[in-house]
């Protein structure tokens, strides 16, 4: 539609969709004056609607975030590293020792997104979900998060059907539907935890590492503590949010590094370089100063793309012009990701995944459009903790194994396939298959 009627499309009665990277900085990055769209975050985060990404309200938000933030600042992701460091040990033992030949193979997307997990429910609650204990990377709670995300665009579209459910009792639904069980029991084992921690605060002091809930339930202003429901929808939204995201950025990473060898051996060589005793652990900091695994993360999530679906915004009293169009209070405005990351005035051959474009001088236009995280008052709240484990997870993983392609990836050509839109991305050829070799040096 762009290519046919230009940089802005009416996409509904009241909902224009821009292709223009000036309109992203105005609505998003300078977005203070347009909030949420209410209707498209109710549906989507109808089971999350007390977490932080759900408030249209800006000063709401804003008090979430003020509560979140500090768990999730640079610092405390730096005390946690320990947390993300044991949790990619077990992933890379686990694929060393089991998926050693081409007969037995890994899809390495549900692997990605079973160490997220754990990461996640690790590091904010200290109580991790622990779908690493199956070797067959098929905990129900990793499967289904990723079920979840391809489904979302019925609540999106039609969330009669959402609502509708919820009126029908549990036990129907369960019978009717009995992989929804495994989000009853996640739901129950938030309960408990909050339970406890909201009768017992002392048990805060005793936990094995700070948590979430250490800022949650002691503000310094006790009128922004979180009611138990909002707790439990914030946890919720946390483990989506932080898990199927950054397994996803490795998933479609590693598949271009898997496909160029030229990329994988630079990468393994850097690596190598700079960490000659592969059985020690690396720092964050140390692996964050690493010129070509830092190009080819943020070229990961480029090509990865972050949300697919334009984030809807909706123009208040005072927002100035948006890319110089006078656009009416009550319109609802966005633009996907996608447009942004595949602007070829910016990224030059933007369907080529090519690290190289981040290790020329003057990048800093192209960081600016890296919106992968989102910018604004909205921007990403886990960001430090997702450059974190992107570091920590792909460096590891091309320091220590030698993976391989298997079936009809391997003369493939170097497109992962049509990009379908769940909300999220979705990747035709995104469930490669590999096996692994461990790197002798
Ligand atoms: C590669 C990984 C990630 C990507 C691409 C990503 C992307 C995004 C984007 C685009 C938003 C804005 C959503 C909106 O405006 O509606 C967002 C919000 C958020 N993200 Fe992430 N995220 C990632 C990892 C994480 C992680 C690890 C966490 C950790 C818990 C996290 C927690 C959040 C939260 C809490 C919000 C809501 C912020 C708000 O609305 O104020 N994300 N993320």
């Amino acid at each position: 539609m762009h290519k046919l009627y230009g940089p802005v499309v009416r996409t509904g009665p009241n909902t224009l969709h821009f292709n223009d990277r000036r309109a992203y900085h105005d609505i998003y990055s300078n977005g203070n004056t347009l909030v949420k769209e209410p209707r498209f975050y109710g549906a989507i985060f109808v089971h999350a609607l007390g977490s932080s990404t759900a408030f249209s309200d800006l000063q709401q938000s804003r008090n979430r975030r003020s509560l979140l933030g500090p768990s999730f600042s640079r610092q405390a992701v730096m005390k946690l590293e320990y947390t993300i460091q044991e949790k990619v040990d077990r992933l890379v033992a686990l694929l060393e020792k089991l998926y050693r030949s081409p007969e037995s193979t890994v899809m390495l997307s549900i692997a990605y997104r079973s160490l997220t997990t754990d990461v996640i429910t690790e590091y904010c609650f200290a109580n991790s979900a622990n779908t690493l204990s199956d070797p067959n990377f098929a905990h129900p709670i990793a499967l289904e998060t990723r079920n979840l995300i391809k489904r979302i665009w019925i609540q999106t579209y039609f969330p009669f059907v959402v609502r509708l459910i919820a009126r029908i009792p549990q036990e129907f639904i369960l019978w009717l539907f009995p992989k929804f069980r495994t989000f009853v029991d996640v739901k129950a084992r938030f309960e408990q935890q909050i339970d406890n921690f909201i009768s017992n605060p002392e048990d805060l002091i005793t936990a094995e590492h700070e948590t979430i809930y250490h800022h949650l339930l002691l503000p310094k202003d006790p009128e922004l503590r979180p009611s138990r429901t909002y707790l439990i929808h914030e946890a919720f939204l946390l483990v989506g949010a932080g898990s199927d995201t950054v397994g996803h950025a490795c998933t479609v990473g590693t598949y271009f590094a898997l496909q160029d060898h030229s990329i994988r051996s630079r990468l393994a060589e850097e690596l190598k370089e700079a960490w000659p005793d592969k059985d020690r652990p690396l720092s964050f900091t140390t692996l964050e100063k690493l010129p070509y695994l830092t190009a080819f993360i943020k070229e990961s999530l480029r090509m990865s793309i972050g949300p697919m679906h334009p984030l809807p915004r909706v123009v208040g009293d005072e927002t100035p012009e948006i890319s110089g169009q006078n656009v009416p209070p009550g319109t609802i405005v966005g633009m996907s990701h996608y447009f942004m990351h595949m602007n070829p005035e910016v990224f030059s051959d933007p369907d080529t995944f090519n690290p190289d474009r981040w290790l020329v001088r003057g990048t800093s236009e192209m960081m600016l459009d890296l919106v992968s995280f989102s910018k604004g008052p909205h921007q990403c709240l886990g960001l430090n903790l997702a450059w974190s484990e992107l570091y920590l997870i792909l460096g590891n993983i091309f320091r220590k194994l030698d993976l391989s392609l298997v079936g009809e990836n391997v003369e493939g050509d170097l497109k992962l396939g049509k990009v379908l839109d769940y909300v999220a991305p979705s990747w035709v050829k995104a469930d490669y298959k590999v096996f692994v070799n461990r790197v002798h040096d």
